[in-house]
């Protein structure tokens, strides 16, 4: 029969035993065999249904010490050998990354990022920069500076995302937008302002079309004697070159927007081509971007002098400006990340978008 102090011999034996144990698979060994069902400690508690109730009751609370104190090394000797796995696998798994790419390397570019740098190439060629702005913006820089009334419906047809303080307050919210990014640019700036401004933007919206983040591009041209004929001639260059086509038709269909005058949608011809489309010719429109004259109150917000600055901007959907260049039937995909999908429509990481040898 054991004795409280074989148990201190067991314990002692046992527990030199888990503390060196010198890797995960001896641990485990050394745990089945003190622990688990024939181990040393099971079988010890298999004694206690012969003992007298005197010894029980000595011996069930110490064999019920020593399991628990006996597990609780395990598991302190699992997470330092676990650890030294993990550290011996990031020490040996370093990517050098002053080394040439290689070509197998698999992963493919989101389309709208490499929309976002076509973009990017086509305006930095007419010598616009790219500027950003916060994802969290405030009532100012999202509606008031862009002259939009308080009160205004305008406001409600955005759909806004507000967001709540610890305090309650909603001052701040999700830009439903990027013409917040006009305003900073303003502010920071002394004009001539030639910006382009890429990013996320959010509505409450969802649908084959609609998703609750999108992205949109920005474009502001501030500067003494900029007009509506510069606006013109810039998005027909823009949208030729993105579509690739010298034959582009446009007509600017008088529109309204808070933060233009006149403001315009800016439609181009095409027809559909499967489930492309082609520009410059056939007899349907397509509205590809707002844009209008920067409204001398938008000026005026941003401490500018709308005697002296004028100009104009223009703001477009890069989800749709992609879905219409690849022929992609549906938004909602660009947001779910399938690697099938994205392995079909993706762009090599190599390949960079620029103007001398093709954008895409
Ligand atoms: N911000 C407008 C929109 O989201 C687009 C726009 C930008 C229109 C700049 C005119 C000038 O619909």
């Amino acid at each position: 029969m054991s004795a409280p102090s074989d148990l201190e011999a067991l314990e002692t034996r046992l527990s030199v035993g888990i503390k060196a144990a010198p890797d995960l698979a001896a641990l485990d060994a050394l745990r089945v065999n003190a622990l688990g069902k024939k181990g040393e400690v099971s079988l010890k508690m298999r004694e206690l249904g012969k003992m007298s109730p005197e010894e029980r009751q000595v011996m069930g609370p110490a064999l019920n010490g020593l399991k628990d104190r006996l597990n609780t090394l395990v598991t302190c000797r699992k997470t330092v050998l676990e650890d030294a796995v993990l550290n011996a696998a990031l020490d040996s798994e370093t990517v050098d990354v002053t080394r040439p790419v290689s070509h197998q390397a698999r992963g493919s570019l989101h389309p709208v990022g490499q929309v976002m740098e076509e973009l990017a190439v086509i305006f930095a060629d007419m010598g616009f920069a790219v500027a950003e702005g916060p994802d969290v913006e405030d009532d100012f820089h999202n509606f008031t500076a862009l002259n939009f009334p308080s009160n205004h419906p305008a406001r409600d047809a955005h759909d806004t995302f507000f967001l709540k303080s610890a305090e309650g307050e909603t001052s701040k919210l999700l830009r439903t937008h990027t013409s917040p990014v006009q305003i900073r640019a303003m502010m920071n700036k002394k004009p001539p302002i030639r910006i382009i401004a890429p990013g996320r933007v959010y509505r409450r919206d969802w649908d084959q079309t609609h998703t609750p983040m999108f992205h949109q591009v920005e474009g502001l041209v501030i500067d003494e004697d900029t007009h509506m004929g510069h606006l013109k001639g810039c998005l027909m260059d823009f949208v030729s070159t993105f579509f690739e086509t010298d034959l582009v038709e446009a007509r600017f269909r008088p529109h309204h927007f808070p933060f233009t005058e006149p403001s315009a949608e800016m439609d181009v011809r095409y027809e559909s081509v499967g489930n492309a489309v082609k520009i410059g010719s056939g007899d349907k429109w397509m509205e590809v971007l707002g844009c209008g004259m920067v409204h001398p109150n938008v000026i005026r917000s941003c401490e500018l002098d709308p005697e002296i600055y004028q100009g104009f901007a223009f703001g477009m959907g890069v989800d749709r400006l992609t879905m219409l260049k690849y022929g992609m039937p549906d938004l909602r995909p660009f947001f779910e990340p399938d690697s099938r999908w994205l392995s079909h429509y993706g762009y090599s990481p190599l390949l960079q978008a620029n103007l001398a040898t093709g954008l895409s």
